[in-house]
């Protein structure tokens, strides 16, 4: 086979690549030598059980907290000490596993601070949005509008403030405004938390079409393992803070590192966290305990 052939061929290094990262708090190890990798384009889920480091790690990965060692690669540039502040612009969205809305916001304007922070780049930036606020707002409003169709935020509902949209509405807004910045990748920490099952299902489908349409890799943290592998090519799944396995639905199912996990700690991956009702305040499914 000729070199160039094989080039071809070759597979293309992910767009993610988390490598040994650590980080604890106080005593408590949250990561301790996690991997991880995403491609470009691709629904990945990411499991574990309570307390595992899942949040941790994506606080890490979107520059909320820092890594004590190990590194963070985006389509070849360290980002693992990139200013918070740029991790937008370069390409990363995030949603929270408490919802995050600013109360005194529209929907609608919610959204668009998505669009508004990604265009933001310093000091000149600012300027020249105070010298352009007209069309910086139009455009943004119009990338916002774009991710709430997508989202099927109804449009009645956008001018209304969060506390008058129902929950999941709230939540999609969310997801929304992550979209609104034309990210590469987006994390999506628990999204389906505190929604009930026809709400669940109706957002699985939203996010498989948003990853499709619009050729985002999405990372999705989620209990629920029977709607994780409706949903997604692949499976990370941490526990303690470490990689334990990594493969399609079927084989992290029957990965016996992946059951002990979660028997060890008495849940059943297959109905963990369907039935809580929770609320944003209140995200931990019902019997599986946390630290
Ligand atoms: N800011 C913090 N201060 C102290 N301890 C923290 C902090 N953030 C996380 N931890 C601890 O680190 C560990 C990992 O927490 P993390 O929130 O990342 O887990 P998780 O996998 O997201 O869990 P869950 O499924 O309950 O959301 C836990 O023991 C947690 O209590
Ligand atoms: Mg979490």
């Amino acid at each position: 086979m000729h070199a160039y052939t094989e080039m071809r061929h070759a597979p293309a290094p992910p767009m993610l690549r988390v490598e040994q990262v650590h980080r604890s708090f106080g005593g408590v190890r949250a990561l301790s030598g996690v991997d991880f990798e995403v491609n470009a384009g691709e629904l990945v889920g990411l499991l574990g059980p309570n307390g595992s480091g899942k949040s941790t790690l994506v606080n890490v990965i979107t520059r909320m907290i820092d890594a004590e060692s190990g590194s963070v690669m985006l389509d070849g540039t360290d980002i693992t000490r990139l200013p918070p502040h740029r991790i937008a612009d370069a390409g990363i969205g995030r949603t929270f596993q408490r919802l995050r809305l600013n109360d005194e916001l529209t929907l609608r304007e919610n959204a668009a601070t998505g669009a508004m922070f990604r265009h933001q780049r310093g000091f000149g930036a600012l300027t020249r949005m105070w010298l352009d606020l007209g069309a910086s707002r139009q455009t943004a409003l119009d990338a916002a509008d774009k991710a709430l169709d997508l989202m099927k935020v109804p449009a009645a509902a956008r001018s209304r403030l969060p506390k008058q949209a129902p929950f999941s509405i709230q939540r999609r807004t969310e997801i929304a405004r992550a979209l609104a910045a034309s990210p590469k990748l987006v994390l999506l920490d628990e999204p389906a938390a505190g929604m009930n099952p026809a709400e669940v299902s109706e957002l699985a489908s939203l996010l498989v079409a948003a990853n499709r349409q619009l050729g985002v890799a999405v990372v999705l943290i989620e209990h629920n393992m029977e709607l994780v592998m409706r949903m997604v090519q692949r499976i990370t799944v941490i526990h303690r803070g470490a990689r334990i396995a990594c493969g399609t639905t079927a084989e992290v199912r029957n990965d016996p590192a992946v059951i002990e996990a979660y028997l060890g700690k008495r849940a059943d991956p297959g109905h963990h966290g369907q039935q809580s009702g929770a609320r944003q305040d209140q995200v931990r499914p019902k019997g599986v305990a946390s630290r």
